[in-house]
């Protein structure tokens, strides 16, 4: 039974997440989300928000589950959760080069490995802070996010 962990803050969870984490789910027999909050950050969405919208997005995969992680050490989330894997998706060599250390200290600290999934062109330009930025501007971000954001979103768009 092989099992990755898909970790983020997902504020919000947007198109480019839901397909790497459709496409590990194509990969393992088990997904789990973690939604992580580090306690001294302000969301736009609160974690029980974060975690609704990614429980209503991937309600058809049942290999995925969606699970709060909190703020404490993502290597050791994935020994308690009996994860060997986490999953990341890349957008470019800067995401690369961002995510290499880690990756190597997670590796380093508890033997779980991290497997990097290449993001699918369309969705190459999406971030969670662009798209707030967007929406509190007034843009129109539907097309970039799963309904469940959108349900969440202030009257207007607004956020
Ligand atoms: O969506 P984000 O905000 O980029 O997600 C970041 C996340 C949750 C993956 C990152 O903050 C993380 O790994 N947090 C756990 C803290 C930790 O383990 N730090 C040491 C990393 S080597």
């Amino acid at each position: 039974m092989s099992r990755a962990v898909c970790p983020g803050s997902f504020d919000p969870l947007h198109n480019g997440h839901v397909e790497v984490i459709t496409r590990a789910a194509g990969l393992f027999d088990e997904v789990v989300v973690a939604v992580s909050t580090n306690y001294s950050k302000t969301y736009r969405f609160n974690t029980d928000e974060r975690l609704a919208i990614a429980r209503e997005t991937f309600a058809s995969l049942p290999a995925v589950s969606v699970v709060p992680m909190g703020d404490g050490l993502l290597a050791e989330f994935c020994r308690e959760q009996n994860a060997g894997v986490i999953v990341k998706g890349l957008r470019s060599g800067r995401d690369f080069e961002y995510e290499l250390p880690m990756a190597t200290m997670n590796r380093q600290l508890t033997g779980v490995e991290t497997v990097f999934i290449p993001g699918e062109s369309r969705y190459l330009h999406l971030s969670s802070t662009l798209l707030k930025e967007v929406a509190s501007l007034g843009g129109d971000i539907a097309q970039f996010v799963p309904q469940g954001v959108m349900d969440r979103l202030g009257a207007g768009g607004d956020t």
